[in-house]
C-alpha cells in the first residue's frame, strides 16, 4: 500500500524543526469588563498545565511628584502611561523560557516598588492581560491568540464604582470625573478600536461559560499538538495522507 509507505519515510521537514514556544494569549478589554475573572476560569480549567498570568498593570509608569500631586489629571487609561519597553523586554525573555521579576503596581500609592517584585518563570501558556493588550504591533505580534472581553459601558462602570469605592478606598465623585474625563475617552479612542485585531469577542465576560469551554478546548489542541510534535515528529505527515 502506497500510503503505508509514504507514513513510514521520515520527512526533513518534520516538527521537530518548529521551536517549541510558550503559547502566548492576550486579553484586552475596557476596564473592570471581567478580564481578571475571565483569565483566572481559563487558569482554573487548565490546572494540569503551567500557566503564567502578566498583567499589563505592573507596567504603568511610576509618577514624578510633580504629576502625584496632581494625580486627578493624570491619564491612566492613555497608551502613553504604559512602559511598553519594559512589557516587551519582560515577555520577550519568558517567550524564550527565561524567568523574570515583574514589578507589582500598588494602585492605593499609584507607586511601582511598594510592593516586592514578583518572580515569574516561564510557562507553557503565558497570558498577557490588560485594557491595551493589543494596542501596540510589537506585543500584538507576540500572541497567538487574542481574546476581547466584551462587557456594556454600564456594567463595567458600575462594577468600577463598587471596585474602585471597595477595594482603592476612593469616593464615588472622584471615580465618576475620572471615567468621563479619561476612562471613557480613551476607551472610545484607544480599547475600542483594537477590538478588530481579537481572534474571539466574549461577551458577557466570566458569566460566558460556553466561550470559556471553547477556549481552554482549543488551547489544550494547541499544546497537545506542540507535544505530539516533539513525541511524533511525523504526525502531520500520517494525518495528511489518510486525508487524501
Ligand atoms: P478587569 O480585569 O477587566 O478590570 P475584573 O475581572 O477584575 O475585570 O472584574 C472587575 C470587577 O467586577 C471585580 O470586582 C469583579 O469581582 C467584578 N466582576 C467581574 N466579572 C463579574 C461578573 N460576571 N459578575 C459580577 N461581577 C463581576
Ligand atoms: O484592571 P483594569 O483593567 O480595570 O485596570 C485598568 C484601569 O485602572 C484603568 O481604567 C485606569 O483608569 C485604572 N487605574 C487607576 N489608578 C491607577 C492606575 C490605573 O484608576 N493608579
Amino acid at each position: 500500500d502506497s500510503r503505508n509507505l509514504e507514513v513510514e519515510q521520515p520527512t526533513t521537514s518534520s516538527a521537530e524543526s518548529v521551536p517549541k514556544q510558550p503559547f502566548v494569549i492576550g486579553v484586552a478589554g475596557g476596564a473592570a469588563s471581567g478580564k481578571t475573572t475571565v483569565c483566572d476560569m481559563i487558569i482554573q480549567q487548565l490546572h494540569d498545565q503551567r500557566v503564567v498570568l502578566v498583567n499589563q498593570d505592573s507596567f504603568y509608569h511610576n509618577l514624578s511628584e510633580e504629576e502625584l500631586m496632581r494625580v486627578h489629571e493624570y491619564n491612566f487609561d492613555h497608551p502613553d502611561a504604559f512602559d511598553t519597553e519594559q512589557l516587551l523586554c519582560c515577555m520577550g525573555k519568558l517567550r524564550h523560557w527565561q524567568a523574570v521579576d515583574i514589578p507589582n503596581y500598588d494602585f492605593k500609592s499609584y507607586k511601582n516598588g511598594v510592593v516586592p517584585k514578583r518572580r515569574v518563570n516561564p510557562s507553557d501558556v503565558i497570558i498577557l492581560e490588560g485594557i491595551l493588550a493589543f494596542h501596540d504591533p510589537r506585543v500584538r505580534e507576540l500572541m497567538n491568540m487574542k481574546i476581547f472581553v466584551d462587557t456594556d459601558p454600564d456594567v463595567r462602570l458600575a462594577r468600577r464604582i463598587r471596585r474602585d469605592t471597595v477595594e482603592k478606598g476612593r469616593d464615588i465623585r472622584t471615580v465618576l470625573d475620572q471615567y468621563s474625563k479619561f476612562v471613557k475617552p480613551a476607551f472610545d479612542d484607544f480599547i475600542l478600536p483594537t477590538k478588530k485585531y481579537a481572534d474571539i469577542i466574549i461577551p458577557r465576560g466570566g458569566d460566558n461559560h460556553v466561550a470559556i469551554d471553547l477556549i481552554v478546548q482549543h488551547i489544550r489542541t494547541k499544546l497537545g499538538q506542540h507535544d505530539l510534535c516533539k513525541i511524533c515528529p511525523n504526525l502531520y505527515v500520517i494525518q495528511s495522507t489518510f486525508q487524501i
